[in-house]
């Protein structure tokens, strides 16, 4: 395949390459989803299986998209043409790059919405809103917010917009140079809030809560949701790391530099977790409130401690930070895409998918007011979108990817890029082979109530 660089620039280094991985990895799925999709699937159990689905599928998984990435360098569509003509393979096996774009518009869109409740947010804080907030009234700053259609579409555009400008700027000029700034920042705060809630009567609560294994309280839909939720918070199963490895340097080590983002990743969820829950429990709220978690429970602890406004309106910078290094990935491969194969500029390209996304946006921005009663089998237009893209495509990217990789190409090219220890390699491929599919259909069976 090409050995050159490209025309979208590479990461300045191994480090800057993690740091843009990890800034994609990180973000609401981080800190908004799990948090409240563990407290609605029932705490430990489900925490259980995520971590098993992390390591046994989301990590071969990532370790494959990478390699694919940086054998083709280019956008995950173009790359995956090239690789599928080079590799001789089905046509068919393009889709994964498509697929993936489709997604990537899908997430984006609801993405943008939410992000835009985190960015309400620093000004709620910042301007005292929630000073003195109990359960109560927090709840109803919240339900303010997402009842006022104008002002979230006010907050989803200002966040895309800033999105788009970073993705518009391009990989060296843009992406590095905000993410450089942002990651650093995000571990500094977090672990700043994490010794606020290990001081906290219900640091035990929540722990408990976190890591206490009950089987009894897992679903066949809890099963498909922790699995979604491994592609989802890994950035997996769309191309967004297919197209973040097109950038990477050739010398890096693929395996390492995908243990480590995949391990701070994970801490950042559990530690988020951390924070969150003993809050929800020192002040007897419901773990399973759903989307409104965070947002409802956090500013509830921030009224009561020292402090507070300062720790508030911080935390919810920090959570406005991590989407947008998130939101850059999600934007990335179509905006590359475009301008390989329509040879338009950058900037261009990031208007028109931004503009498109934003109109997708509007979907979800009404899911939460105007709309919360159209319901398509219970779910809101934001839930399903939220399931169809998390659940069922990204696992089914992935599951193609896994496919692709281990019975579609060669296995000396693969190797010749992946640079794995011989042993490691043999193991990594049966699981790409066997394990991750076998994994992927049982649990879509078993949710479908097949199994
Ligand atoms: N991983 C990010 C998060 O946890 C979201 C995200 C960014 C993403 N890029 C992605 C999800 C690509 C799926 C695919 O918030």
């Amino acid at each position: 395949m090409t050995e050159q660089t490209g025309i979208h620039g590479l990461w300045r280094s191994r480090w800057l390459f993690i740091l843009a991985a990890t800034g994609s990895a990180v973000g609401l799925g981080n800190i908004w989803k799990f948090p409240y999709i563990t407290g609605e699937n029932g705490g430990g159990a489900f925490v259980l299986v995520y971590l098993v689905c992390i390591a046994l599928i989301g990590i071969p998984v990532m370790i494959a998209e990478v390699t694919l990435g940086r054998m083709g360098r280019q956008s995950p569509i173009n790359t995956m043409q090239a690789l599928v003509k080079d590799q001789g393979a089905h046509k068919m096996w393009s889709g994964i790059g498509w697929m993936g774009a489709v997604a990537g518009f899908f997430i984006l869109s609801f993405y943008s919405v939410i992000a835009g409740w985190a960015l309400a947010y620093i000004f709620r804080m910042g301007g005292g809103v929630f000073d003195g907030a109990t359960a109560e009234s927090a709840g109803e700053v919240f339900g303010g917010l997402i009842g006022d259609p104008e002002g979230l579409l006010a907050w989803h555009t200002i966040f895309l917009v800033i999105t788009i400008a970073i993705v518009a700027r391009g990989v060296n000029k843009g992406l590095e140079k905000a993410i450089s700034v942002l990651m650093p920042l995000l571990f500094l705060i977090l672990v700043v809030l994490l010794g606020y809630s290990m001081s906290s009567e219900s640091f035990g609560a929540g722990f408990h809560f976190l890591f206490d294994v009950d089987f009894s309280k897992l679903t066949g839909e809890s099963i498909v949701v922790a699995l979604g939720h491994a592609f989802f918070t890994l950035s997996l199963g769309m191309g967004a790391i297919m197209a973040y490895g097109a950038y990477m340097p050739k010398g890096a080590s693929i395996g390492k530099t995908v243990l480590t983002v995949a391990f701070l990743d994970t801490l950042i969820a559990l530690v988020a977790g951390l924070v969150i829950f003993p809050i929800v429990f020192a002040n007897g709220m419901e773990p399973s409130a759903g989307p409104g978690l965070l947002f409802q429970t956090l500013p509830v602890a921030f009224a009561n401690m020292p402090g507070g406004t300062l720790f508030g309106t911080l935390f919810f910078v920090l959570v406005s930070f991590a989407a947008l290094s998130s939101a850059i990935s999600l934007g990335e491969p179509v905006v590359a895409w475009a301008v390989e194969k329509r040879g338009v500029s950058r900037a261009n390209a990031a208007t028109w998918i931004g503009i498109i996304t934003w109109v997708l946006g509007i979907g979800t921005v009404l899911s939460f007011n105007l709309w919360s009663e159209y319901k398509l089998f219970g779910k809101t237009f934001f839930d399903t979108l939220d399931f169809l893209t998390a659940n069922i495509m990204l696992p089914l990217g992935g599951l193609l990817i896994a496919l692709f990789v281990g019975w579609s190409m060669r296995e000396s090219d693969f190797q010749a890029e992946a640079g794995l220890p011989p042993m490691l390699f043999k193991a990594l491929r049966f699981v790409l082979m066997f394990i991750a599919p076998a994994g992927v259909l049982f649990i879509f069976a078993n949710g479908l109530g097949l199994v």
